[in-house]
Formats: structure tokens, sequence, C-alpha cells
């Protein structure tokens, strides 16, 4: 592909997430000249320069001229101020604008930038940062299938994308995907601190339990089998690992999960009215 064939993209923003993604990008070979960046702390847009020849600015309306897309990668609490000012050039432009904040609806989002813009919502995940997140997906109905493309290509970069095909269920990706890392450390920190109790020093037992997890979840991604029967092909009768599932079962942990998720949905769900 020649570089003339590549989209402009414009992050508004240069914190963690915009630079994970320009890192993510110009690691898979990403034109940097077609990259630009606007955030109004120069340490941020350093840090961002760092990644490659990109372009930076402190003004939000000069990146956005020209734009095939724009990623608004700015604190949800931002927002409204940030896009109601970029609404004439977004107008006249009409480039395909990408959220990643949390909560923000595609209603809001559309009154702030203008009717005619095409918004597509995304939800990523903190292990985006190490490029290895899990996002989702929602776009409104004046979003092209060429615009899709693009917005899957560029979130690709830092993970694998799941296009949603309702809003509403952006806040179950949220209660998944967006929190689930924390549920993985919770429970990695109880295997630690459990594998300390009976006995590992410190750094044994948080070496061991991390790379289960790892090697755990590297199995269910590479195995033809789903997780039930990756589960069941450890659990010997009558062995280490049955004991420990069975007790597992027998503390309800699947009721406890559907309630946890249930409230992290109900939450996000809450949240999103909050900041409409
Ligand atoms: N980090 C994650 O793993 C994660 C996961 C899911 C969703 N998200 C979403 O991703 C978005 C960005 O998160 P983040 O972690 O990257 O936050 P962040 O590191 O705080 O980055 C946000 C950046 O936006 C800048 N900014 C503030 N006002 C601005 C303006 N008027 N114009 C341009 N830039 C402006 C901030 O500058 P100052 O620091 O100078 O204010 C900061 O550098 C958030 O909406 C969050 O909900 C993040």
């Amino acid at each position: 592909m020649s570089d003339k064939e590549y989209n402009k993209l414009a992050f508004i923003g240069a914190g963690n997430m915009a630079r994970s993604l320009i890192g993510g990008l110009l690691k898979r070979g990403y034109p940097a000249e077609k990259i630009a960046c606007s955030d109004p702390s120069d340490a941020c847009l350093t840090a961002a320069k760092a990644l490659g020849p990109i372009t930076t600015s402190g003004s939000n309306v000069d990146i956005i001229t020209d734009a095939d897309l724009v990623i608004l990668a700015v604190k949800p609490q931002a927002l409204k101020d940030v896009l109601t000012p970029l609404s004439p050039s977004l107008q006249q432009g009409r480039p395909l604008l990408v959220s990643i904040a949390a909560g923000i609806n595609s209603a809001s989002l559309q009154a702030w930038a203008g009717n005619s813009v095409p918004i597509v919502r995304c939800m990523p995940n903190t292990p985006a940062l190490l490029q290895e997140g899990a996002s989702g997906l929602y776009a409104t109905n004046q979003v092209s299938l060429e615009q899709k493309a693009l917005a899957e290509a560029v979130l690709s970069a830092v993970g694998i994308v799941a296009w949603v095909d309702s809003e509403p269920t952006l806040d179950v990706v949220t209660a998944l995907s967006g929190s689930g890392p924390a549920y993985f450390f919770l429970f990695m920190e109880a295997m630690q601190s459990v594998g300390e109790q009976l006995g590992l020093d410190t750094q044994t037992a948080e070496r061991l339990t991390q790379q289960t997890a790892l090697g755990a979840a590297r199995m269910a991604i590479e195995s033809d089998d789903d997780v039930a029967e990756l589960r069941r092909k450890v659990t010997s009768p009558n062995g280490t690992t049955e004991a420990a599932i069975q007790s597992f079962e027998n503390s309800q942990l699947r009721e406890t999960v559907e309630l946890a998720l249930t409230a992290a949905f109900l939450r996000s769900q809450d949240l999103a009215k909050e900041l409409a």
C-alpha cells in the first residue's frame, strides 16, 4: 500500500490510550506522516513524538482539518468542552468520529459534534496499553462499511475488536472486558495470597500465579476445545483440581460472577445516564 492510500488519523488527547494506539499503529507500519495528535500538555506531546515522527499540536482544530478519522481520547468529563468547539470543522469535513470515552452515549456525541457526523463508540480495556486489549465497537447509522473497516483497523492496533449492533450492549462489554482485567487481578491476588499462606515465598507465589494465568489464557485462545472442555480435561476424578473445583462450585462461584458482572452492567448504565 502506498502512503497516499492510508487515511489521515487525528488523535484529540495524547494521553495513555492515544499513545498506545499510536505506538501500535506505528509498529504495524502505519505511516507516521498520516498521524497527528493534539493535547494541551507539552509533556504528553513530547511523549507522543517519541513514538515516531508524527505531527503534534496544541490545537485540536488544526489537526482535524483533512482528517479521515478523529479519535476522541480525552477523559469523559472533558468531552463536551472538547467536542463542541470542533463541531463546525467536523460538520464541514465529516470525518469518522471515534470516541473511546467510557459512558458518553452517541446521542450526546451527536449533539455536541453535529447531526451529520458519523460516530463509532469504542469500549477498550487497560491491556490495550500493552497492545493486548479487547475492545467493543458500536457504529451509528451514518457510518459506512469503509469507515467501519477503518475504525476496526485502528483499534486492532491495540488488540482484538468485536462489533456490537446495539448501543446498550456496550454496557455488557464494559461489564465483561472493560472491567474484566480487574476481576482477573482480584483472582490472582487471592491465589498469590493463599500460595503464600500455604508456604511459598512472595516472589514464587507471584511468578507461578502470573504464568498460570498467561498459560491458561493462551490455551483458551489457541485450543480447539472450549474452556469448559479444557477444564474437564485437567480435572482428574478424585484429584487435586477436582477438589478445588468442587469447592468453588459449592461456594456458588458462578452465582458470584453473575452478581458481579450484573452489578458492573447496571453501574455502567447509571454512569452513562449521569454523563448524558
Ligand atoms: N486507560 C484505559 O485503559 C482506558 C480504558 C477504557 C477507556 N478509556 C478511555 O480512554 C480515554 C482516555 O483515557 P486515558 O487513560 O488515555 O486518559 P489520559 O491519559 O488522562 O489522557 C487524556 C489526555 O487528554 C488530554 N486533554 C485534556 N483536555 C484536552 C483538550 N481540551 N484537548 C485535547 N486533549 C485534552 C489530557 O491532558 P491533561 O493531562 O493535560 O489534562 C490527557 O493528556 C478516557 O475517556 C477513558 O474513559 C481508557
